[in-house]
């Protein structure tokens, strides 16, 4: 039987316009009606992951709020435990404010509002009980991913650290992550090397030398490369990207690193979770939305 899936981090409301192109500083443009739908990288990637079948546990903090009622509503309906999500009094629910120009590419900027209060006291380590695997992203405070990193380290759990957004993160962190998954702008920051047109081996030694022994870049359009060096040879495998017509690809990355987590908690190899991870994200990028975007298992297939 898979163990559950368990996701320590993020919810955000969505507000998102669609332009033509995005704007230029000073600039105001005409956009689309406003779209509100449930985000939020931690709250995605465990609807992902649910909608395919995992148990999911989320933990994290939204606002006493409308917006946090209705993101716990929409997780709750896509199956997700949402019992360690605490209701803040005083803060109100993260929001994303999302331009999506005409091609599906996004800008984003987030007001983490109670994300950026969960401190490590606020989640139950409970939440972690028959977790396979967690799943992390940096839109809470570093002191809470890196506790609950540590945590499921010391419970033989499966640790998926996303670094996302960017930004510099204690290099135990990076040693307690088993899986980095990161895009090439991520690894190049991280790595602190061009990645226009890498050699993948080096990459992953350089990836080596900074404690992590297994990572995965996606790369948009071009797919994804996994990075093993765990094996007797270091392993670099590319997953194809499959072809879509890209209507919005807000929370791709989470699509994928749910499904990843989805196949890895059912005892899959990386390689094979990422092939998944692929199709679950390209599909993703075919309707606008994150969550709202997000296929079942059956869809999938
Ligand atoms: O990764 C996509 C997510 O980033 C959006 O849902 C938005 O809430 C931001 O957190
Ligand atoms: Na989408």
């Amino acid at each position: 039987r898979p163990g559950a899936v368990v996701v320590v981090g993020s919810l955000n409301i969505d507000l998102t316009v669609r332009t033509e192109r995005f704007p230029q500083p000073g600039e105001t443009l005409t956009g689309s009606e406003l779209f509100t739908t449930p985000g939020g990288k931690s709250s995605n990637q465990a609807v992902a992951a649910s909608l395919l079948g995992s148990q999911v546990r989320l933990a994290g903090a939204v606002g006493n709020d409308r917006n946090g009622a209705f993101l716990l509503q929409a997780a709750v309906e896509a199956g997700v435990d949402v019992s360690a999500v605490r209701q803040l009094d005083d803060h109100a629910t993260g929001s994303a404010m999302i331009v999506v120009a005409s091609g599906g590419e996004n800008t984003i900027i987030v007001s983490p509002g109670a994300n950026g209060a969960l401190v490590p006291a606020m989640v139950d380590p409970a939440a972690l009980d028959g977790a396979a695997v967690l799943c992390l992203s940096l839109e809470v405070p570093l002191a809470t991913v890196q506790a609950f990193a540590q945590a499921a380290h010391d419970r033989g759990a499966l640790v998926l650290l996303n670094l996302s957004p960017y930004r510099e993160v204690p290099a135990r962190l990076l040693e307690l992550a088993d899986v980095l998954l990161v895009n090439r702008a991520e690894a190049a920051l991280v790595l602190g090397t061009d990645l226009q047109d890498p050699d993948w081996a080096e990459v992953l030694q350089r990836f080596g030398r900074r404690g992590v022994h297994r990572a995965v870049v996606t790369l948009g359009a071009e797919g994804a490369v996994v990075l093993d060096g765990t094996g007797p040879d270091n392993l670099v495998t590319s997953i194809e990207p499959v072809p879509v017509t890209a209507v919005d690809t807000t929370g791709c990355g989470d699509a994928f690193m749910g499904a990843i987590a989805h196949r890895l908690a059912a005892g899959a190899t990386l390689v094979d979770a990422a092939h998944f991870a692929g199709r679950a994200s390209a599909l993703a990028a075919t309707a606008p939305g994150a969550q709202s975007s997000y296929a079942t298992f059956a869809q999938l297939r």
